[in-house]
């Protein structure tokens, strides 16, 4: 399949315009010297599943792609996609041995772009003139910020009414869910294009700032927890993590999120499989 995939992008090359050789097989030994390693392996959800019950079936399958990454790349920069998001970036950052700035999890700009989606259709504006930030876990308690969101520089709130604005947050928070039931499987358009966006990010060291799962050491008063929160990307990985200067509400919210995320990160300890 992966070698057919790539063949078939590959020979989109002519017609897009683009000269990348695309490779693709089931030999880690193609994956040698990579500067990014994007990890999207493992069972996607069922309609009617949440993320968390994928937890011990990726969690494997995480493990072991990083552990055979690692025999032919030994200090790459890796971004994982496998659900349930920050608690599989937790394990892929647990097996490598790497620093924190170099394992993330792609989340944050995934979630946002459904978030500026969903609010340009809304006020009947071009999806690009939205700029958003979103914090918290990859789930249904993540945490959309109205009074980081703006439209041309122009306050969401100004544009959108309250309770609009409230349904679009509550459909944020359940957008891949809602993808899974109308599919029967999970996103991969807009994942991958956030994916894509990060490593461009890292890549060309143009040090965008996006909201990212990342191992917080005491920012917002979370410790040793993988989670969501805005981030410059460039060519290290995870140049610093951005403090923004939370109310308590908004700050309530992220602390309920990171909860949920560490009770998993507890089932999976318990586990023992990291
Ligand atoms: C989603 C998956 C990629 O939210 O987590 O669609």
């Amino acid at each position: 399949m992966a070698k057919g995939k790539a063949l078939d992008t590959w020979q989109q090359a002519p017609v897009d315009g683009y000269s990348t050789r695309v490779v693709g097989g089931d030999d880690y030994a193609l994956t040698a010297n990579s500067d990014i390693v994007i990890i999207t392996a493992g069972i996607p959800r069922k309609p009617g599943m949440s993320r968390d019950d994928l937890i011990s079936t990726n969690a494997k399958i995480v493990v072991s792609v990083t552990q055979n990454i690692l025999k032919y790349t030994p200090n790459p920069i890796i971004i994982v996609v496998s659900n349930p998001l920050d608690v599989m970036t937790y394990a892929c950052w647990k097996a490598s041995g790497l620093s924190d700035k170099r394992v993330l999890g792609m989340a944050g700009v995934l979630d946002t772009a459904r978030y500026r989606a969903f609010l340009a259709e809304e006020i009947g504006c071009s999806p690009k003139d939205i700029s958003a930030i979103l914090m918290g876990g990859h789930g249904d308690t993540m945490v959309p910020l109205p009074r980081y969101t703006t439209v041309s520089g122009i306050p969401v709130t100004e544009l959108v009414a309250a309770d609009k604005l409230n349904a679009i947050i509550e459909r944020t928070k359940s957008g891949g869910g809602e993808l899974v039931n109308l599919m029967g499987t999970s996103a991969w358009y807009a994942p991958g294009a956030a994916a894509a966006q990060m490593a461009v990010s890292i890549l060309k060291n143009e040090n965008r700032i996006y909201p990212c799962c990342v191992l917080l050491n005491g920012q917002y008063n979370i410790s040793n927890l993988f989670v969501g929160a805005p981030v410059r990307l460039g060519r290290d990985g995870v140049q610093n993590i951005i403090e923004l200067q939370l109310n308590t509400a908004e700050l309530e919210l992220l602390h309920n999120s990171a909860t949920a995320v560490r009770e998993v990160v507890s089932a999976l300890d318990n586990m023992n499989l990291v």
